[in-house]
């Protein structure tokens, strides 16, 4: 068993209070639907991601601002009941994040995210953050918070040797700033479609180690139920099927790669186990409702890290 107790993932990133509707028809405009299920959960991506790296019991730091509402107590005190350190939390005047979400039938979903207190997160508080907590192994963002945040971050994290993952949703133009210090870019099909320039999905090897090469990062382009390509050090990609599961609910899937993948990479896994991990999470996630409460149990979670690592 690989050494959890030592590996330290910090996410700068978002979170919401997610609202998910389930039901088999999706209104048009100005038409009225019966649903058929609704709960509400803790979300945001950054959180999401922060929690799926938790499950597997290594030191998880969230760097984060949260409204002064209902809300931002609620997702403080999960915070603290999921053992994450909270030192660069902050609260703002306002509301925090939330995001109605509806799910079909088939697990797809959509989403609208109002990011709220998320955006009064500053540069000075994910800087200082990487300065001062300890032992960072990995640091991930999103794009749920203002780019020059995660940028200001990212730039620390690569002075200090501290490796970075920037998970481009959802999707916006991305800053030359943040692109320079992200090593490794985990983009779903649509969102590495949206970043290349002339628009190209990543349906061949090629697109892939041209676009990453352009970039100079590594990708790891998740695929749904076709698992994930990942490019190596010398530019190679490979590809890592998914197992083949029944999607109830596909809500926070690629956050249960990202945070996964993220915990593979601190622990020292090599690429293709680590992203192995990263596909494993997410295949069992849409198997259950709901977002962060789709996502495997800590004896779920060290179970699949047993299996792929064997
Ligand atoms: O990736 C799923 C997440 O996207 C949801 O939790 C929602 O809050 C949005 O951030």
């Amino acid at each position: 068993m690989s050494n959890l107790e030592s590996a330290h993932i910090v996410v700068v990133g978002s979170t919401m209070i997610d609202m998910l509707t389930y039901s088999k028809k999706i209104p048009g405009s100005g038409e009225t639907v019966i649903g058929d299920n609704f709960i509400t959960g803790f979300g945001g991506k950054g959180a999401n991601q922060a929690t799926m790296a938790r499950r597997f019991g290594v030191n998880v730091s969230m760097v984060n601002t949260l409204g002064d509402d209902v809300f931002g107590e609620s997702t403080l005190a999960n915070f603290k009941a999921q053992g994450f350190n909270t030192d660069f939390v902050r609260r703002a005047p306002g509301a925090s994040g939330v995001a109605p979400i509806w799910v079909e039938p088939d697990g797809t979903n959509r989403i609208i995210c109002v990011p709220g207190a998320n955006n009064a997160m500053t540069e000075e508080q994910s800087q200082s953050a990487i300065e001062t907590l300890p032992h960072i192994s990995v640091v991930i963002g999103q794009l749920e918070i203002p780019q020059n945040v995660t940028a200001a971050a990212f730039r620390t994290a690569r002075s200090m040797g501290i490796r970075t993952i920037l998970n481009p949703a959802p999707f916006a133009p991305i800053s030359k700033e943040l692109l320079e210090v992200s090593d490794w870019i985990i983009p779903n099909e649509t969102e590495f479609a949206s970043m290349h320039p002339a628009g190209l999905s990543p349906t061949s090897d090629e697109i892939i180690q041209e676009f990453a090469q352009s970039l100079n990062c590594r990708f790891a382009v998740t695929l749904g139920q076709a698992g994930a390509a990942f490019t190596t050090l010398d530019n190679q990609v490979i590809r890592v099927s998914a197992p083949s599961v029944k999607a109830i609910d596909t809500t926070g899937a690629g956050d249960a790669f990202v945070g996964a993948f993220s915990v593979g990479l601190a622990l020292g896994l090599d690429d293709a186990t680590a992203v192995r991990l990263g596909t494993e999470c997410a295949s069992d996630s849409v198997t259950r409702l709901g977002t962060q409460s789709s996502y495997p149990s800590i004896e779920q979670a060290k179970a699949l890290l047993a299996r792929v690592e064997r």
